[in-house]
């Protein structure tokens, strides 16, 4: 079976969702954050001080590479992932990819719930943060949009909303 790879900007739900689509398909989750932090024993907030976006982002793609030969498995990546070298091409030969589309107010709420910490974001008031999330995601999109699926999210607070997404997902790839 191929791999489930999640795309989409930071706050589209990728870890939320993508650990309830692995749970109700019987596969392994991994949240490609998660797997660089354990792998380096670093932080990703760690790494960018310590490496710089540069540094994380050579990272990001060799683990990438590394956690995407598993088999059976969902993966989220982070939101800057696919945007980077020719990651996207990769997760495209290698998995069923499927983006996580959401408006940047959707992505400002879920933002504000999560309160773990992003380098990127770090500092920012509301106003700065809706503002810079509309500028990036622009840019990021056309990479996010060579995604084989498309699926779009609202505001998931709560959890029917968590599972619609999740239904959504299963039946693009017919799972
Ligand atoms: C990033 C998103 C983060 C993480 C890093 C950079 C980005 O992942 O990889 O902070 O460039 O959008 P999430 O999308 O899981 O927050």
């Amino acid at each position: 079976m191929k791999s489930i790879i999640l795309v989409g900007y930071m706050g589209s739900g990728k870890t939320t969702v993508g650990k309830q689509l692995a749970q109700a398909l019987g596969r392994t989750f991994y949240d490609l954050d998660w797997y660089i932090e354990t792998r380096y024993h670093r932080t990703v907030a760690q790494i960018f001080a310590e490496r710089g976006e540069d540094g994380f982002r050579q990272m990001e793609a060799a683990m990438l590479r590394e956690v995407a030969e598993f088999e059976d498995i969902v993966l989220s990546c982070g939101g800057g992932t696919p945007c980077f070298f020719d990651n996207m091409d990769y997760i495209r030969s290698v998995g069923e990819s499927v983006y996580l589309k959401a408006t940047p107010e959707v992505l400002a709420q879920h933002l504000k719930m999560r309160k773990v910490e992003r380098p990127l974001l770090k500092g920012k008031s509301e106003e700065e943060l809706l503002d810079y999330i509309r500028t990036s995601l622009e840019q990021r999109e056309p990479f996010y949009l060579k995604a084989q699926h498309i699926i779009d999210v609202t505001l998931l607070d709560n959890y029917d909303k968590l599972q619609t997404s999740v239904r959504l997902i299963r039946e693009k790839l017919g799972l």
